[in-house]
């Protein structure tokens, strides 16, 4: 187990133009955490992924495991395993032979090998499937055997980039569970990317949240779905509403806002938060934060609804309050309710939060 530093790493792939894929990224990642890249297409995740395997090198930074800076070490040296997206197996050889590649550039013996493939086959629940052939594996099979190929060399880091994204939805939900079981049994740090925030709070200690080549926001899923410290993290992370409200007071750790009812609430901020009275608010509120006021209580926000959707386990709503459309998800919502309606909104106060542009 070692912990990996990123410190001030920088990517410019065209070194005249202003942009970079990757831009003064900072981050510890833990001994043993199970730690996600998350953001948009695009955004730098693969490419910081790449720097941390030694594929690429940064433009400036560094990079740290444990004591040693292996900014410019080989990919060799560094000894992580790493899952393409796209697996990378070799097609005409076997299954054992796959994973055992990297044991064979290792120079490892061959009872050695031969007992490290069973052990990692058995790891990812395909024993028996070592004279198979590739192309005669499903999917989340070779999802698999490429996942076994990084853990047989008993890298001291992980790295995964979307390793799941050719899988249908059950086979996925299986497999980042599976995934998750390995990593916790075999102690490895594991860096972790994807583009489904779904799967990245379902599987990580920590989450970082990148936009354009920058990390927004690091977290647990916890912090970062019920503080995300901006409106990108905000909407990237589920849906959630961002209201705009002018604020009338002001603390350390909590802004007083008006709502268009005229009543004013409390919201929870972040320290150095900056807003004072007559400024507008930027207010998160998540959907499933948001049920239908009763009839006689003061709703905090009234309006028609524009769409009902109907999921199993809510009603979406969405509702226009005074020309801000606002989603909410509502449990035991009136089967009889229908777009025009006219309803009041209720907020759970406890869980909104100011979130900064
Ligand atoms: N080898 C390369 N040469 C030039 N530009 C590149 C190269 N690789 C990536 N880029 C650019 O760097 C940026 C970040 O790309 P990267 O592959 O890291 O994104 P990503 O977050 O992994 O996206 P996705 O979710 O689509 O895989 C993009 O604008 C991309 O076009
Ligand atoms: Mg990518």
């Amino acid at each position: 187990m070692i912990d990996v530093r990123l410190t001030a790493v920088s990517k410019r792939f065209d070194k005249s133009s202003d942009a970079a894929a990757v831009d003064e990224v900072t981050v510890t990642i833990g001994a043993g955490e199970f730690f996600t890249l998350l953001g948009p297409s695009g955004c730098g995740k693969t490419t910081t992924l790449r720097m941390v395997a030694g594929f690429y090198f940064p433009t400036s930074g560094q990079i740290h495991f444990g004591d040693d800076d292996v900014t410019h070490w080989s990919p060799n040296k560094r000894d992580t395993g790493m899952v393409f997206q796209n697996y990378a197996l070799f097609p005409h050889m076997t299954v054992a032979q796959n994973v055992a590649y990297g044991l064979r550039v290792r120079r490892v013996s061959r009872t050695e090998r031969d007992r490290r493939v069973s052990e990692a086959l058995a790891q990812v629940h395909l024993s028996g499937y070592g004279a198979r052939r590739i192309d005669a594996l499903s999917g989340g099979q070779q999802q698999r055997v490429a996942l076994a190929r990084a853990l047989v060399i008993r890298p001291r880091t992980l790295l995964l980039d979307e390793p799941l994204s050719n899988l249908d939805a059950k086979l996925r939900e299986e497999t980042r569970t599976e995934i998750r079981r390995i990593q916790r049994e075999s102690g490895n740090t594991a860096i972790y990317v994807t583009h489904d925030q779904a799967e990245a709070m379902a599987m990580s200690d920590r989450i970082a949240v990148m936009q354009s080549g920058k990390v927004q926001q690091v977290g647990s899923p916890q912090e970062i779905y019920y503080r995300p410290t901006n409106a990108f993290v905000a909407r990237f992370i589920g849906r959630s509403n961002v209201l705009s409200l002018p604020v009338v007071g002001a603390g350390e750790n909590r802004v007083e806002v008006r709502l268009s009812s005229g009543a004013t609430i409390e919201v929870g901020a972040a320290t150095g938060h900056g807003l004072t009275e007559g400024d507008t608010a930027l207010v998160s509120a998540r959907p499933e934060h948001i049920t239908l006021a009763g009839g006689d209580e003061e709703s905090a926000l009234r309006g028609r609804v524009t769409h009902v959707e109907f999921t199993g386990m809510a009603t979406n709503l969405t509702v226009d309050c005074d020309g801000t459309e606002v989603m909410a998800a509502v449990i035991d919502a009136p089967a009889t309710i229908n777009v025009g309606d006219l309803v009041g909104l209720r907020l759970v106060r406890e869980r909104l939060w100011v979130v900064k542009p």
